[in-house]
This record gives structure tokens, C-alpha cells and sequence, in this order.
């Protein structure tokens, strides 16, 4: 004689508490029976850190280069949802043994269920990034995949950086990451020639800049740009070469007092008689007066007020 007597549900290994309420628990009103069992997350451990082999990432550290001039880098993650509840099963085998006592036999069987995941929330290391999610709770059916995108602003960003997300789910969080290397500026270089040709043309129309095949290096570059960036990109050209020539002044170490007005009125009107060009669209220039504004500021809050004193040598004895 054997008997069976099977005890389900007790759960051990991967075990995740959350609900599957079964299609008859969810009938609409209008009686139709939905297929797909509606699941009820349980965000009570999304706090600890989620157990391998739940979601399987395409890359937990995505590593890119940015060029100097770009505004912003998007990166995708995606995944798969694996996690699996494990069922044990508890057997008992009754068994007649050959002297007519009944011996016990226990013995486990474990099944692997696939079961949803849901993310709840999502948050980034700083305001900088810019996750892109569907509404929340998002919940990810069993064997499921996902993907969704975060955009890392570079404004006035330069060198490395590692900026990180944070996926937390009813199954516990990650944190994934993203290594990103501004590159330096590629400034585009002009032979001799060319140079002391663009010169000539400079010094009988200093507005030639935004002209012609000039605006290719001098205007498109800032196009769309504010603060740092459009510095960078139409007035580094001119002020932070190491081969400028000799009457473009540094702007780092001027020897007159500046503050942001001294900045709006020389980029808007530049100087009739110099190289130095009006940029502003009402004098013939590339630059709108909120892009204007933002380089005032920009430029009088990193460049001192205050001339930067002479180094002297103290007097000879
Ligand atoms: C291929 C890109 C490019 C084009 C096209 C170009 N420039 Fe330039 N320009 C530069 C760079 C780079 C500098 C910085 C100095 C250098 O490296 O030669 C510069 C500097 C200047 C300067 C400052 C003086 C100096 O040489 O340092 C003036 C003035 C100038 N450009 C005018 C013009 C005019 C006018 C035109 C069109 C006729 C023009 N540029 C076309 C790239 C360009
Ligand atoms: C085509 C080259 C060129 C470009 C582009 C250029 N500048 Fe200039 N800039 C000059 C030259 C040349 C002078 C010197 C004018 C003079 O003779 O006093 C100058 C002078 C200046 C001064 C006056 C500094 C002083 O001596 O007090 C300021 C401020 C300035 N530029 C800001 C800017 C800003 C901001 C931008 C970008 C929006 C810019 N420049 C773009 C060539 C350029």
C-alpha cells in the first residue's frame, strides 16, 4: 500500500509576498472575464537590494563619450523580468514494509513559478538626469521585458562623471550607471592663409563673422545654445585660442572692472573699428537677448569682477 499526502505552499528560496488575484476576483461589471490575473505589488521590501537572477539588465554600467558642444546623452536600459517564486512541495509516502509496519517517507519537490515584478519608483542621483518611465506602479508580467531611457543634461559639464539611477521594485532596488567622458573641444583650425584672409575681410566688415561660409565656424556651433555651452562654441573661437591674435584680449584677465552689464553691452554691440563683432540680431548678429542674458550671467558669475591684481616684483634693494 503507499499513500500520498502532499503539502503545497510552503515557500522558501526566492520568495516574493505580492498577490495574484485570479481572473474571477477582477470580472468587470459588464461581465467580461479578463485573461490576465491583476497583480497587486507589495513595495515593502524595496528597500533591500534585489536578489540576482530577478531582472536581468542589459548592462548595469553603460559607458559613453559626449563631444564637447553636446547638450545632453541618452541611454536605454533594458531587461527581463525572471524571477521565480519557489513552491515546495512536502510528500510523505506512507509505505507497508515487508513486516507489516507503516514506515514515513518525506521528500521535497520545489516548483519555479514565474511571477510579475513592478517598479515603483525610479530616482536619480541628481537633477541633471532625466529618467523616462511609463505611470507607476509599472508592473513587468512574468518572463516579461521592459526598457525605458534617461537623459543625463551635460550643461556646462566637462571631464568624467558617473551618474546613477536608482529601479526600485516590490522585489527590492538597483542601481545602475552611467560613466560619461566629455570630450575637449575640437576646435576646427583655419591654414595661415585662409586666417589672414579672414582677417582682411574681418577688418573691413567685423558683422563678415555671420556672413557667408564664415558662419559655418563662427555661428551654426551656437545655435540653440545657452551660458557655457554658446560661450564655448562662438566666443571661445575668438578669446581662448592658444594661436589668437595678439589684439583679441583674454577675457579671464581683463584690467578693467566687469559685471553683467559690462558683458550684455559688449556681446550685443561688440566694437565698431575692432574685430570684435555685435552679436546681437538687432545690430546684424547670431545671438537672441535671452541667449545674450544667459552669457552675461554666466560670464559674471565665473570671471572675477574685479581686475586680477599685476603680479609685482618687490622693489630691488
Ligand atoms: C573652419 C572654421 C572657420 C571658418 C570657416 C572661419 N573661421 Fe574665423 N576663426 C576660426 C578659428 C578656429 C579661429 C581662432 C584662431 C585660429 O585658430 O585660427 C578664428 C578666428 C577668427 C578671428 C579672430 C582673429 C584671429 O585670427 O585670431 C576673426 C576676426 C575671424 N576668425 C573671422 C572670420 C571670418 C570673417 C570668416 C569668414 C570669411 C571666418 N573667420 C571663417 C575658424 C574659422
Ligand atoms: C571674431 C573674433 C571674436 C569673437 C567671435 C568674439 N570676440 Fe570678443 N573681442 C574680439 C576682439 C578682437 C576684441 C578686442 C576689441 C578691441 O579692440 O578693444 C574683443 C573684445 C571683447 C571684450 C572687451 C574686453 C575688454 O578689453 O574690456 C569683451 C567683453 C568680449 N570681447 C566678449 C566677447 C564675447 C562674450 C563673445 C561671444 C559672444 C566674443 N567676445 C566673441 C574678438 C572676438
Amino acid at each position: 500500500m503507499k499513500l500520498r499526502l502532499i503539502f503545497l505552499g510552503a515557500c522558501a528560496g526566492v520568495t516574493f509576498a505580492a498577490t495574484e488575484l485570479s481572473a474571477a476576483d477582477a470580472t468587470p461589471a459588464n461581465g467580461i472575464v479578463s485573461s490576465a490575473p491583476i497583480y497587486v505589488p507589495d513595495f515593502s521590501h524595496s528597500g533591500d537590494p534585489i536578489p540576482d537572477g530577478v531582472l536581468e539588465w542589459s548592462s548595469l554600467m553603460q559607458t559613453t563619450n559626449a563631444a564637447a558642444d553636446q547638450e545632453s546623452v541618452r541611454f536605454t536600459f533594458s531587461f527581463k523580468n525572471a524571477a521565480k517564486r519557489a513552491d515546495i512541495a512536502l510528500v510523505t509516502n506512507l509505505v507497508t514494509a515487508a513486516d507489516s509496519t507503516i514506515q514515513t517517507n518525506v521528500t521535497t519537490i520545489t516548483n519555479f513559478t514565474p511571477v510579475s515584478v513592478a517598479i515603483g519608483s525610479v530616482h536619480a542621483s541628481c537633477g541633471c538626469t532625466q529618467p523616462e518611465l511609463p505611470p507607476l506602479p509599472w508592473v513587468i508580467p512574468p518572463g516579461g521585458q521592459g526598457e525605458f531611457a534617461a537623459t543625463v543634461n551635460l550643461e556646462g559639464r566637462s571631464g568624467m562623471m558617473i551618474k546613477s539611477i536608482t529601479v526600485s521594485t516590490d522585489k527590492g532596488y538597483k542601481d545602475l550607471y552611467m560613466r560619461i567622458t566629455v570630450l575637449e573641444p575640437v576646435i576646427p583650425t583655419r591654414t595661415d592663409a585662409e586666417r589672414a584672409q579672414d582677417m582682411e575681410i574681418a577688418k573691413a566688415d567685423r558683422q563678415a563673422v555671420f556672413k557667408g561660409d564664415c558662419v559655418n565656424c563662427h555661428v551654426k556651433p551656437g545655435a540653440g545654445k545657452y551660458g557655457p555651452s554658446l560661450y564655448n562654441a562662438v566666443c571661445g573661437i575668438c578669446h581662448d585660442v592658444a594661436n589668437r591674435a595678439s589684439m583679441v584680449p583674454d577675457l579671464h584677465n581683463l584690467k578693467t572692472p566687469t559685471n553683467e552689464e559690462f558683458w550684455r553691452t559688449w556681446t550685443a554691440h561688440g566694437k565698431p573699428g575692432s574685430l570684435m563683432p555685435a552679436f546681437s540680431t538687432s545690430d546684424g548678429g547670431s545671438l537672441t537677448d535671452m541667449q545674450i542674458a544667459t552669457l552675461a550671467a554666466y560670464l559674471s558669475q565665473t570671471i572675477p569682477s574685479q581686475p586680477v591684481p599685476a603680479v609685482t616684483n618687490p622693489p630691488a634693494k
